[in-house]
């Protein structure tokens, strides 16, 4: 087998080599109760009980600065049918406009945090700021979960794909969604 060329990625792209990242839809809301929602491919689980999950955001984002104002946030988890206003929230600032409005999403009240929730995502994880840490030139929020819900017909244990279509950034303005297509190997 002939082995195949492997390339060196500048540093500053070494990221990329993690993607395509399962792409979330954070809301939040500031003192004044303006909600916002950011988009984020760097988000991840972190602990089970407590039930934990850590979102890297960088200082300069509006949000950045709505998530220390009130200490809480929802992680909104979009769909392959909300794409373009995924990509729209990643793109904008919610420092100049409303991206409820402008992305044409729904703010809904969650059951225990004051920012909304995204009422067209598939699941919801509402979280309370559990800790920070500046990790570079970004920060680690970590949430911690307080209620999670989903739609029922879209997961029973585990995502039945091919009813939650979910979104992959792959890097830039691309982005891909999974085949839902399951495989179990046996050990
Ligand atoms: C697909 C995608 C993924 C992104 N992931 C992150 C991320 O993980 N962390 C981050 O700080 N910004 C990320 N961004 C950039 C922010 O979403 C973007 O700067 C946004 O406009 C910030 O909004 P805000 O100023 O209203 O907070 C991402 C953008 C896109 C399009």
């Amino acid at each position: 087998m002939s082995e195949k060329e492997k390339v060196n990625v500048d540093l500053s792209s070494a990221s990329r080599l993690l993607h395509p990242m399962h792409t979330v839809l954070v809301s939040c809301i500031g003192k004044a109760g303006k909600p916002n929602i950011i988009t984020l491919a760097w988000a991840m689980p972190t602990s089970i009980n407590p039930p934990l999950v850590a979102i890297s955001i960088a200082p300069r984002r509006y949000s950045h600065a709505l998530i220390e104002e009130t200490k809480e946030f929802v992680v909104n988890i979009p769909t392959m049918e909300i794409l373009r206003e995924t990509l729209f929230c990643g793109r904008r600032s919610g420092r100049d406009l409303d991206k409820f409005k402008e992305a044409g999403l729904t703010p809904a009240p969650a059951k225990k945090v004051k920012p909304p929730i995204i009422k067209e995502c598939v699941a919801h994880l509402e979280c309370r700021l559990h800790s920070q840490f500046t990790i570079g030139d970004h920060t680690i929020f970590i949430g911690e979960i307080v209620e999670a819900y989903v739609e029922k017909e879209a997961f029973t244990e585990l995502y039945n794909l091919e009813k939650a279509r979910m979104i992959f950034h792959i890097g830039g303005d691309e982005f891909a969604t999974l085949e839902p297509k399951v495989f179990k190997p046996k050990l």
